[in-house]
């Protein structure tokens, strides 16, 4: 008040000569709490970078490797095995089980490789004598719990009253084929083969598929199911067949081995070291944990549609109801991959193993133009393996990676050269079926002496980004 009513004097310099320091004054506290609160909003958008703008949270993603729009991963659900499941445990580590009486399931898929082999080998011995070579190396056993069956159409999904594949696929013989982009849309209106198991997915269901290594003679190499009924009556859990399954189970051997296959497979669905979803890669999903800045530019040329293009076939990003990504699309394509020569079976210059349209099926034998396609494998815990591809050509990723980089731009580097001296370019498919391989899809749509799509730096990232795809602590039974 006495202020305002003192009227300042032309006597008085004082109050004219502090009149401009105070709005300095101001100013300067001003921008002293602008930056507690700045540092504040940076500490608060690196702490939750989900809370914040997207620019912004793209910007802290870059600094720091945080996930800006962390998801709720929807894991199955873990319970204590059923009676079931815990009967088909014993089987699967069951080696009395095989006609050499050395060889389980986890001997070729074992607990402390992902369920895959464990050793680099092209391929697996087994038979009576484990003497002969398998035909393709085991794959991983893990997250096959969500693989759809084996169908032809345009979408994923089950088609259980769709017609026949024989006729799916005819309908889509002349179908030019469309191409798979990173993160776009499926542009696809053609016919394709999805789903089922094994390489080529010549079984539907995990039950389906466990008589195929025990009656396979170069695995476990039983002579007939009756055999391995005999072998199931005699073990040491042979009691437990008679609590679940009525005492007079084994008068009827084919009803006993059903069971004891529905069991393995029941085993591999509920048991949570099948399924865990615990890699780097789904904490960061989730926003708890950070991608170092090799993985993180290895997650973004992953996805890129122009460079590497992973994810055109290996989907990277959770589903919309929260299912964590699968790393596979569940489709068939010809990569072309060289012919492994060591391979017992490749001895004979005209076998080719062809994928879908055989030998090991024989019902889409017909359909060439999926001829050469195999199974697009999940990278979770691919880079544990030390052998790559459905014949084994490959023990390391570099190697990998190098192949998808320059098939094209340098074939020379993967194939050999022919009588005619001419690099012998896609020498695992006869010369008629070679149109069937993958030209269209970045990285394979560059041409001989183009730029490759990868640098050797983009490499080295994109593998350091599989990593994080690994189980942690690696999954051990
Ligand atoms: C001698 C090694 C060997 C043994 C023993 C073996 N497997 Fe396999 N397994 C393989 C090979 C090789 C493949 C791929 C075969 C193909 O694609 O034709 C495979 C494929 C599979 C698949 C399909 C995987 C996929 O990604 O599609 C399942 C499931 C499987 N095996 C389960 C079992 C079970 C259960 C047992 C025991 C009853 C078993 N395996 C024993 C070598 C073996
Ligand atoms: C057009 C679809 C497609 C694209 C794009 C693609 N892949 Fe594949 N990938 C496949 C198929 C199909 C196979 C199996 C091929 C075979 O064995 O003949 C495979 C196999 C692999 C394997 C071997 C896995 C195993 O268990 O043996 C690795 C590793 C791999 N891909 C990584 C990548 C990376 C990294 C990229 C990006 C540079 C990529 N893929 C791009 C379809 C694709």
């Amino acid at each position: 008040m006495s202020e305002l009513s003192a009227s300042p004097t032309p006597s008085s310099p004082s109050p004219k000569s502090r009149a401009p320091a105070r709005p300095v004054r101001l100013v300067l506290r001003a921008a002293a709490a602008v930056l507690v609160a700045g540092l504040g909003f940076c500490a608060y958008a690196v702490a939750f970078p989900a809370h914040v703008p997207e620019a912004v949270g793209e910007v802290v993603e870059n600094l720091t490797g945080a996930n800006p729009h962390p998801v709720v991963l929807q894991r199955p659900p873990v319970a204590p095995l059923s009676a079931m499941a815990q009967l088909g445990k014993q089987l699967f580590f069951d080696p009395s089980l095989s006609g050499s009486g050395q060889q389980s399931c986890a001997s070729c898929h074992s607990p402390d490789h992902a369920y895959g082999p464990p050793n680099a080998l092209d391929v697996q011995k087994g038979g009576l004598a484990m003497t002969q070579q398998g035909y393709r190396p085991p794959p991983s056993l893990m997250y096959l719990y969500r693989q759809p069956n084996f169908s032809i159409g345009p979408d994923a999904g089950e088609n259980d009253d769709a017609p026949t594949v024989q006729q799916q696929a005819s309908a889509s013989a002349n179908v030019v084929k469309s191409q798979k982009t990173a993160g776009g849309p499926s542009t696809s209106v053609e016919m394709v083969p999805q789903g089922g198991l094994f390489w080529d997915g010549r079984a539907d269901t995990l039950q389906q598929q466990a008589y195929g290594p025990l009656l396979n003679p170069v695995e476990m190499a039983n002579k007939d199911v009756d055999s391995v009924a005999q072998k199931l009556q005699q073990a040491p859990y042979a009691k437990h067949f008679n609590e679940l399954f009525g005492s007079r189970i084994f008068d009827n051997p084919k009803m006993a081995v059903s069971e004891a296959m529905f069991a393995i497979s029941r085993y591999q669905v509920e048991d949570p070291s099948f399924h865990p979803y615990n890699s780097k890669y789904d904490r960061w999903l989730e926003g708890h944990a950070r991608l170092s800045q090799a993985e993180l530019h290895g997650l973004r040329l992953f996805n890129d549609p122009d460079k590497a293009n992973c994810a055109g076939c290996h989907l990277s990003k959770p589903g919309k109801d929260g299912l964590p990504p699968m790393f596979t699309d569940y489709q068939y394509e010809a990569l072309g991959v060289p012919r492994n020569r060591n391979l017992a079976q490749n001895q004979d210059p005209k076998f080719y193993d062809l994928g879908v349209c055989g030998p090991f099926r024989s019902d889409m034998k017909a359909q060439q133009q999926y001829c050469g396609m195999f199974l697009t494998p999940t990278l979770r815990n691919a880079a544990t393996r030390t052998v790559f591809f459905h014949n084994g050509i490959y023990h390391d990723l570099d190697r990998v990676m190098a192949f998808y980089n320059e098939r094209n731009t340098d074939p020379g580097k993967f194939y050999p050269h022919g009588a005619d001296g001419k690099i012998d370019k896609y020498d695992d498919l006869p010369a008629d079926l070679q149109k069937n391989v993958d030209v269209a899809d970045a990285p394979f749509d560059r041409k001989f002496g183009d730029k490759p799509a990868m640098t050797a730096d983009d490499i080295h990232d994109i593998i350091a980004f599989l990593k994080t795809l690994n189980d942690d602590p690696a999954p051990s039974h």
